[in-house]
């Protein structure tokens, strides 16, 4: 038997009891005539302590010997300590050890094993099952498989079959570049990994299963950032005979479910917000609604004198930022750099101050009076203290513009708080979106979701304005989940393939299954995927979900730990047919 205790577990109701502790060496403090240790599993810190007097010589050389993370098992007695540690749970006891074996020895680590740590990213990222040993890494992953457990729980109550897709498929269109995997016995062929089982769920429907779920892995080749990996978690849902009402229900029970679990808070019904709405009202589609600073339109009230910049534009917009009057000269100059940044892009920033004694100032006094300010500060609702930022240009771009420094302020200003929950369904996206570099329509969510019945004739007239039955979900302002009412009719499927530029052999090519399964009875079905790493990120009050992923990749999509992607032998790649490739390509 390696352990009678873990190492979180011993306090003083064991006083005097012999036990047997395992674990790796954190510490060592070495007197001479007394050696501490404190011994670290899973579970915690245990305090170790052998001196000349009561523990027998051989162990106690044994102890001068130890090194940092070398692994160990010992038997002793729990003691009452001397100077006791009220932060730890084992820290009003220390066991007086009197046998110790050493288990494994180890190198020195590359950093320290600690809270906080010397290791940078890099570091820790190459060598993270080291890092992993560390609490805050370990915790987050421990949260993770509870957030997974709760889920999957949640989920089989309600009836949910887990069911496994392949992850050996042909290309989905979600939106990214596949990964692919070359055919060893299929020569000059190729599976794609799935950017989703999109289309395996609604066979599934079409299988009669009714309820489906799955934590799985997608896998997207795309440009990565703090909250995308190029293989992550969905949980994945999808559901038969249902109305975009009941899945919105279906997962606003989840979410509230986990919100509780995890945080103990109960969250009211979700709020809803279309599309349109949130645009205009944040600039964004996932809105972080734990705090204000909505938008005011200005077109109205700052299109009427010669301000040219202003009357040039197609919007003219602004956020009232909550004691922004005291910023000094310097600290709004630096605020414009800020929005002229590339990564934003404003070309400039108008600003008016609303003075607690209710005078104004502004960047642009030439040009507009008291009266038209106090017109400003009512669209967007700025009180007294506050500073008007004002941005102006093409609608879209200034809308995304204003929602990075609405963004900025509220991370600046403190309003984005960790431990307070702003779940908001947006509904209503559009069906389509228009690209300008391929002069065609893509489809916003993906070619399977349906356009909302009351929008339907304008899919022959007017495309891009045809709204869709398709939702997302928003938690303090990061997407983490999204699905849609999907089509079941093969028409409506094929006159969306055709609207989205695949011509009927294509369509038959890519999708020929689907469309012959919904030749057998497909039932009406929709549903949804939540991204879990983001949500469980997002649970544990963090917007980067690397730290939630056991072993992520970097920003260049390499693992450093195993130093993938990797080249492969001659051998290798003759066996898969991909020697030509390489030759003709050379
Ligand atoms: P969608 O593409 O919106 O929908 O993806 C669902 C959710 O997955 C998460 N997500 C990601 N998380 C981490 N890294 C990434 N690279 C990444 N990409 C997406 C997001 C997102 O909301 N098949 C549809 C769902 C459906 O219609 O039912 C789909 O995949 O949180």
């Amino acid at each position: 038997m390696y352990r009678t205790h873990n190492n979180g577990e011993l306090n003083i109701n064991h006083l005097n009891q012999n036990v047997k502790l395992s674990g790796w060496v954190q510490k060592i403090r070495d007197k001479g005539f007394i050696v501490w240790v404190d011994l670290r599993d899973r579970y915690g810190i245990t305090q170790l302590v052998f001196d000349t007097e009561r523990t027998p010589k051989a162990i106690l050389d044994k102890a001068s010997e130890l090194s940092r993370e070398c692994v160990i098992q010992i038997e002793g007695q729990v003691i009452e300590r001397e100077s006791k540690n009220k932060d730890i749970s084992t820290g009003e006891i220390e066991i007086l050890v009197q046998d110790l074996v050493v288990l494994n020895t180890s190198k020195l680590p590359p950093f320290t094993i600690e809270d906080q740590t010397d290791g940078g990213e890099e570091l820790r990222m190459k060598y993270r099952y080291l890092d992993i040993r560390r609490n805050p890494v370990k915790q987050k992953l421990i949260f993770r498989s509870q957030v997974s457990m709760a889920v999957r729980n949640y989920l089989s109550e309600q009836d949910f079959v887990e069911v496994e897709t392949p992850y050996l498929i042909k290309s989905t269109p979600e939106g990214a570049r596949d990964f692919v995997v070359p055919s060893r016995m299929n020569e000059g062929q190729f599976y794609a990994l799935p950017q989703s089982p999109q289309t395996f769920k609604q066979l599934l429907m079409v299988g009669g299963l009714e309820k489906y779920f799955q934590i799985v892995k997608c896998f997207r080749d795309e440009d990565l950032r703090a909250d995308r990996q190029p293989e992550f978690t969905q949980i994945d849902c999808e559901m038969s005979f249902v109305t975009q009402e009941d899945v919105l229900n279906t997962f606003e029970g989840l979410t509230k479910h986990l919100i509780e679990k995890t945080h103990g808070i109960k969250v009211e019904e979700f709020p809803r917000m279309t599309f349109e709405d949130a645009m205009k009202t944040y600039g964004n589609d996932k809105p972080d609604i734990r705090f204000g600073m909505k938008f005011g339109e200005l077109n109205e009230v700052a299109q009427h004198k010669d301000f040219k910049i202003f009357n040039e534009a197609e919007l003219v917009v602004g956020i009232a930022i909550p004691g922004g009057a005291s910023y000094s000269r310097k600290e709004i100059d630096k605020l414009i750099d800020w929005v002229k940044r590339p990564q934003v892009g404003a070309k400039g920033m108008v600003y008016v101050k609303l003075n607690e004694d209710g005078s104004y100032k502004s960047s642009v006094d030439k040009f507009y009076d008291d009266k038209d300010l106090k017109a400003w500060a009512e669209k967007t609702n700025a009180q007294p203290g506050d500073l008007i930022a004002v941005l102006s240009g093409k609608a879209n771009e200034t809308r995304a513009q204003l929602s990075a420094l609405r963004m900025e302020m509220g991370n600046r200003l403190g309003l984005r708080k960790p431990n307070e929950f702003a779940p908001l369904w947006v509904v209503d996206f559009p069906l389509l979106e228009w690209d300008e570099d391929t002069q065609r329509f893509h489809a916003m969510h993906h070619p399977f979701t349906s356009p909302k019945a009351e929008d339907a004739e304008l899919l022959e007239t007017s495309p891009g304005e045809v709204r869709a039955n398709a939702y997302d979900l928003v938690l303090n302002g990061n997407e983490i989940g999204g699905g849609s009412i999907r089509i079941h009719d093969k028409q409506m499927q094929s006159k969306m393939l055709n609207l989205l530029g695949f011509s009927e052999d294509e369509a038959r090519k890519q999708f020929g299954f689907l469309m012959d399964a919904f030749e057998y009875g497909a039932p009406p079905h929709g549903g949804i995927a939540f991204g879990l790493d983001r949500l469980v990120a997002i649970l544990g009050g963090q917007e980067s979900i690397r730290d939630f992923i056991a072993f992520p990749k970097n920003n260049m999509g390499r693992d450093v730990m195993i130093d993938a992607p990797a080249t492969l032998g001659d051998d290798q790649l003759k066996e898969l047919g991909l020697e030509l490739n390489i030759q003709k390509n050379e």
